[in-house]
């Protein structure tokens, strides 16, 4: 599939979705909101920046994206190569290294990282955070990966592992009926959607082979792509000493709900609180996922 046509069309709309990417009022993620983002990823983002700070100097962040994680660890001291496959979040990336006076100690490339060849034995460590669930070729990859890790180097990867068949529906029928920053007549467009809202992984890989992923995301045709194939891919060339899922399923409310600001932290905490309490309890596996692997 990598060298056909086909590919190039579906690679190209990719790139051009992520470099158009912006803040919707309507569908606000956590990640917009400070306050949301330290309650649901807060803990996990800490120990994931910890652990890359224990292993660098020479890291590699894969979907580096406006280059966020990778500019705050070379303020740490660290040297990053970071990869995006959106030529404007590499200029982007570019921009706040810039500003942020760490321009020596970053380098960004724009690059697909499904058809990436890496340099051999460079990098103490590799990190991904939030950007594997978009590879298609995530087996190639993580080949890829060990490669490039110099011997002993590390694999520090916080992503998205996806939610399951019975909590997505769950959280399509919740989403329809609780009061959301989306108003109702919005979400009754929606249903359209929902059949790529309720996809697995095999099911979206299955609809790119046949030519019809545009029934599912016409603008990010590998949304999501790989979610519960990452960590077995991972396991496969690796050593996994810490996995750490976390956020099962209602995490996926904390941004979306319309509530008066005085409640809206309060509720958010309850929901990380229940979201804990279900991993407890072992009824629903992490949505979210954080991991440290090292060569074999
Ligand atoms: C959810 S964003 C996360 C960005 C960043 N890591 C962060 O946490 O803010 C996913 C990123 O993966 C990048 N991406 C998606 N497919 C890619 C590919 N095939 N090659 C390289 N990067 C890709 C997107 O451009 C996007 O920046």
């Amino acid at each position: 599939m990598h060298n056909s046509e086909r590919y190039e069309t579906l690679i190209q709309r990719e790139a051009k979705h992520w470099g158009a990417v912006q803040f919707d009022p309507q569908n606000p993620q956590i990640w917009h909101d400070p306050r949301l983002f330290e309650i649901f990823f807060g803990k996990e983002y800490r120990l994931f920046r910890e652990r890359v700070l224990a292993h660098g100097p020479r890291v590699l962040e894969l979907g580096c994206g406006d280059g966020k994680f990778s500019v705050e660890v070379a303020g740490l001291g660290l040297h990053v190569t970071g990869i995006d496959l959106s030529v404007e979040r590499i200029e982007r990336a570019r921009q706040r290294a810039q500003s942020a006076g760490v321009a020596d100690r970053t380098r960004f490339l724009a690059d697909d990282l499904n058809t990436i060849s890496l340099p051999s034995g460079e990098y103490d460590c590799v990190v991904a955070h939030d950007a594997l669930h978009h590879i298609f070729a995530i087996d190639r990859l993580m080949e890829e990966v060990g490669r490039s890790l110099k011997p002993g180097g590390a694999f520090i990867v916080l992503d998205y592992a996806g939610m399951g068949r019975f909590w997505r529906i769950l959280a399509a029928i919740l989403y329809a009926v609780l009061p959301t920053y989306q108003p109702y007549q919005a979400k009754w467009q929606l249903r359209k959607r929902l059949k790529a809202f309720l996809a697995n992984e095999t099911e979206k890989r299955v609809a790119i082979a046949l030519g019809k992923s545009a029934s599912l995301h016409h603008d990010s045709p590998f949304e999501e792509i790989s979610q519960r194939s990452i960590v077995p891919a991972i396991e496969k060339r690796f050593v996994v000493s810490t996995y750490h899922p976390f956020n099962p399923f209602f995490f996926y409310f904390g941004a979306k709900v319309r509530l008066p600001v005085g409640l809206k932290y309060i509720v958010a905490r309850t929901l990380r609180w229940l979201d804990d309490f279900l991993l407890m309890l072992r009824l629903a596996h992490g949505a979210y996922f954080l991991l440290e692997a090292h060569k074999r």
